[in-house]
């Protein structure tokens, strides 16, 4: 019996939908050369999900659409590696590169060798399992972390989020990568978080009150080890390959020949690759890493030697722990010892209180640091910093130098006090807090010089209002002679005034002047951040202007109405009740009306509502992590979808929470896909595209 016509168009119509988003993500996540915008991507993903929503049966698990998807785990399983990752031998000196490259042309006899040269990413190492899928091609079956080397855990559900795995690879491209079909293999690589996924890691989790991850092969690490795909899918996170196995054994005659075959089977592989035969060419490749290394947008620790042959290699063979055909030569320069002279807090817009390490000046990796961020009051607790400790001081790529550890030994003594964090702001001698929960003290007074020094600057910053002319001196300057009390005073200042400040000339002053007039053009979504409410970044400003166009209507809904906050995309409880705890302190309401006056523009054009779940059914069940039943069927609907109360073969999706009843193992046994929260955010956020760089 055949099916019905129309039933095989849809058919035909979905899978051309996913080949062609899969095209598209291959060149935007992998080959870094996108060919549409995201509005066109977001387009074919949405047609591709009503489709999908409406012939449900035909959802198949390497679907675009099926990258998020299931609940969060409660653990991670462990699972076997079909081959142990071993570890690489360290080189630090070209002395000790050419005693290895001695032993390698031993142990080779007369056979000729010749090195790749890669990056040594800054990440961690997983392998993916593809096992043989109907039609020839592959489908990615398991996701490992390195573990032990012989035991990984189970992180599939959160690698199937990274756009730079394929879900499924064709039998075409398995033919064209030379790989014959019905075979398991396995890619190993290096998943690595960008430098710019990195800083927006840490913002997002210094609003929350969380630590922030020291640096970006942490967060990394921690990212995959999250037990919630939905979170995962946010991050940014990038796979390299860089190994393949079929059926357990090494791939073809050698290395470059499996970077190769990894780049036709449309793997991400470090584009910084080369083949070198001598000990000079080894340290001219690691020259050339060295000076890219700042501008690749991404952490490496050093470059990785391996002997091209694949003969070689087995002649070689292993120690323990490691390849003999392998070396990692790893970077030195950037880390040096120094001694933390003094702690200074600094207190930011907010009133956060951040501790500054003080150190004897040092040359690292090119500059000289005589600063280091040291996060929070935990951070100094947990190093048990003392003053006059010596530290070891690190500077990756063009990252900001952080303090990694304390140095003891007979030239380095322990230092001799402790730091007690003030009870007190350094800057006004009120009394600080720290709330349940944050890692961060705060300054609670209103009043606070910094907080205003800092909003000023803010406020003047080239994210913000971008007003030219406003740094520090000149901020500093107009507060000393009393001249602005809050944002809003800008707007009054005249030239007379102006020119009356050191350093200042008519023509800086009548500059200043212009840029703070053509600020009060920048519209809504910048005014909203340039308030400096908690937790309102660009992103969620610019949402906040699009769906209520005025401040005006913004205010009267977070007095009246707050309901309608949640009901815009990203906003959840707790950006919601930031923005009703702004606008219900009357000197902050003073302080919009004063900018008002002063002509500052405060509308913005109303975005319609966007349709992203039109045509889909949604059941809501248990109890979920932060949204109330009510805030998640608000923004559902607002986003188009329909809620329903019971799962029927009409629901489209499942959102599941804590105790999730009857309704959940319904939609397990009609195979309707679960969602959690996360999940439900990232759809409703159309995913939220990111790339490497
Ligand atoms: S090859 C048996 N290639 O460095 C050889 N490793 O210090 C397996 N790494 O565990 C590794 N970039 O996580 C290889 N281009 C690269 C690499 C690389 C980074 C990591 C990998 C490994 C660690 C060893």
């Amino acid at each position: 019996m055949s099916e019905p016509a129309p039933k095989r168009e849809v058919d035909r119509k979905i899978e051309k939908l996913r080949e062609e988003l899969r095209h598209h993500e291959h060149l935007y996540y992998v080959l870094d050369a996108p060919e549409i915008g995201d509005a066109e991507y977001d387009a074919l993903m949405n047609e591709l999900k009503r489709l999908e929503a409406a012939h449900p049966e035909l959802i198949t698990p390497d679907s675009p659409t099926q990258r998020v998807g299931g609940k969060p785990a409660e653990g991670f399983k462990k699972a076997q590696h079909s081959r142990p990752m071993l570890s690489l031998d360290n080189a630090y000196s070209a002395e000790e590169l050419a005693d290895w490259n001695r032993r390698v042309h031993e142990l080779a006899g007369n056979l000729p060798v010749e090195y790749t040269a890669e990056l040594k990413l800054d990440g961690l190492s997983v392998a993916l399992r593809y096992e043989p899928a109907p039609g020839g091609g592959g489908l990615l079956a398991l996701g490992l972390t390195r573990g032990d080397g012989q035991i990984g855990e189970d992180v599939t559900s959160n690698i199937r989020t990274l756009r730079s795995v394929p879900l499924s690879i064709d039998a075409a491209k398995l033919k064209k990568a030379g790989l014959a079909p019905g075979k398991v293999f396995e890619v190993r690589g290096e998943c690595v978080m960008p430098e710019k996924a990195f800083e927006k890691t840490n913002q997002e989790r210094e609003r929350e009150g969380l630590p922030a991850f020291v640096n970006p092969r942490n967060s990394a690490a921690g990212t995959v080890r999250t037990l919630d795909p939905g979170i995962v899918a946010t991050r940014g996170l990038v796979f390299f390959a860089y190994f393949l196995l079929v059926n357990g054994e090494y791939f073809a005659a050698g290395q470059t020949a499996t970077l190769d075959a990894l780049t036709a089977l449309g793997f991400r592989v470090n584009p910084h690759r080369g083949r070198v035969e001598s000990v000079d060419g080894m340290m001219k490749f690691i020259d050339d890493a060295e000076k890219r290394r700042a501008t690749l947008g991404y952490e490496i620790d050093g470059v990785v030697f391996k002997v091209d042959a694949h003969t070689t290699q087995q002649r070689l063979g292993y120690t323990g722990r490691a390849p003999r055909w392998a070396v990692a030569y790893k970077f030195t320069a950037q880390s040096a010892i120094t001694k933390l002279e003094d702690i200074m807090i600094t207190v930011g817009r907010s009133g956060k209180l951040t501790p500054t390490a003080m150190l004897t000046p040092v040359f690292v990796g090119g500059v000289t640091v005589s600063r280091a961020t040291l996060h929070n009051a935990d951070f100094i607790e947990r190093m048990g910093l003392l003053i006059g400790d010596w530290v070891k001081v690190e500077r990756g790529g063009d990252v900001i130098p952080k303090v990694v550890e304390v140095v003891e030994d007979k030239d380095h003594p322990r230092g001799t006090h402790k730091f007690s964090f003030p009870a007190k702001c350094p800057e006004c001698g009120n009394a600080v807090v720290r709330e349940e929960g944050e890692a961060d003290w705060r300054c609670v007074n209103a009043d606070c010089p910094a907080k205003l020094r800092e909003s000023l600057l803010h406020f003047g910053s080239r994210g913000v209002m971008n007003i030219e002319g406003l740094g520090d001196a000149a901020v500093q300057q107009l507060l000393e002679r009393g001249l602005v009390s809050s944002v809003a005073d800008l707007y009054s200042l005249t030239e007379e005034q102006l020119v009356d400040l050191e350093r200042f000339a008519e023509k800086s002053a009548r500059t200043l002047l212009a840029e703070i007039e053509r600020s009060k053009k920048a519209g809504l979504a910048r005014v909203l951040m340039g308030l400096g409410i908690r937790f309102v970044g660009e992103r969620t400003a610019e949402l906040l202007a699009q769906e209520f166009g005025s401040m005006d209507e913004l205010e009267s809904a977070a007095q009246d109405d707050p309901e309608r906050l949640v009901r815009v995309e990203e906003v959840g409880p707790r950006i919601s009740k930031a923005i009703v705890d702004f606008f219900a302190r009357p000197a902050n309401r003073a302080l919009v009306a004063h900018l008002k006056k002063a002509g500052v523009e405060m509308t913005a054009e109303k975005k319609q509502r966007s349709a992203e779940l039109a045509g889909l059914t949604f059941v809501l069940t248990g109890t979920l992590p932060n949204l109330s039943r009510e805030e998640a069927k608000q923004k559902i609907e607002s986003a188009g979808g329909k809620v329903s109360g019971s799962v029927s073969k009409k629901t489209n999706y499942v959102v599941a929470g804590e105790e999730a009843g009857s309704k959940l193992d319904k939609a397990q046994e009609l195979k309707i896909p679960v969602l959690d929260e996360a999940g439900l955010l990232a759809m409703l956020a159309g995913h939220g595209r990111q790339s490497a760089s």
